[in-house]
């Protein structure tokens, strides 16, 4: 059995306060999830400690939005994996679509980024998807299949298994436009079908493959639903708790 994950990318939203609130009410409320769910919340970097400090024994894991491809050095701004590790944060977004959109990020550079991560024992949720024109042009599959092959193809089996792959279509990030389960079905399957030609079958299998893009408590049953939909990465909806475990609910 695959796990299952539901992760909250809150991206650069929320006050320290309001992180505060969230996370407790996250944790008030998780218990009503089935506790099979890995759940896991990505803070701004600035509250990862205070978020990871509320969580405590909770079994609920925090992960950073991104970190740089350097271990260290003169790179005023940046965060970088060896700053995660040394902090334990478990999980590292990498590759979203809008770090690839507005800070340029490409696969060669997020090849960089995965393999620092995996060298700090983070645990990268690698980002793919396509923008509007490709959907409509019906490349969409090709040019997930080359942004999974740039940035994870390097790696051996063994590392591949500890990634974890979000399917996030850009048309629907934000958008209130959610993929059909017929859509992220389909390519959750070619991207699990291309891992297994790389990796062979009993890698792919084991690997998560989330679906992100506008996913609301009342959508997220049958998107998660889908065979090889193994959970979520929520946007706007992880913001608020309540919906955000209602969508837990649902995996
Ligand atoms: P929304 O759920 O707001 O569409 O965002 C999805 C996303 O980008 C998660 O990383």
């Amino acid at each position: 059995m695959r796990q299952k994950i539901v992760a909250g990318n809150w991206k650069m939203n929320t006050t320290l306060q309001e992180a505060q609130k969230l996370t407790a009410e996250v944790l008030g409320m998780a218990g009503e999830a089935n506790s099979n769910i890995k759940i896991i919340l990505c803070p701004p970097f600035p509250y990862l400690q205070t978020v990871k400090n509320q969580l405590g024994g909770s079994g609920i894991d925090v992960g950073a939005q991104n970190c740089n491809e350097h271990q260290s050095g003169a790179y005023t701004g940046e965060v970088s994996a060896q700053m995660l590790k040394s902090m334990e944060i478990p999980y590292v977004i990498i590759g979203h679509s809008e770090r690839r959109q507005y800070f340029h990020e490409d696969g060669k550079l997020l090849a960089q980024k995965v393999d620092g991560a995996l060298a700090n024992n983070l645990k990268p949720i690698f980002c793919c998807g396509e923008p509007l024109d490709i959907r409509e042009a019906g490349e969409h599959e090709e040019l997930v299949k080359s942004q999974v092959e740039e940035s994870l193809f390097h790696l051996n089996a063994e590392a591949m298994k500890k990634i974890v792959i979000a399917y996030e279509p850009v048309w629907a990030i934000g958008t209130g436009k959610t993929a059909t389960t017929a859509q992220a079905q389909e390519m959750h399957e070619v991207i699990r079908k291309h891992l297994a030609s790389k990796f062979g079958n009993d890698t792919a299998n084991q690997i998560p493959i989330l679906y992100g893009g506008s996913v609301k408590p009342d959508n997220a049953k049958e998107l998660f639903a889908c065979p090889d939909v193994d959970g979520g990465l929520v946007g706007g909806a992880s913001l608020k708790s309540r919906d955000f475990v209602d969508i837990i609910k649902s995996a």
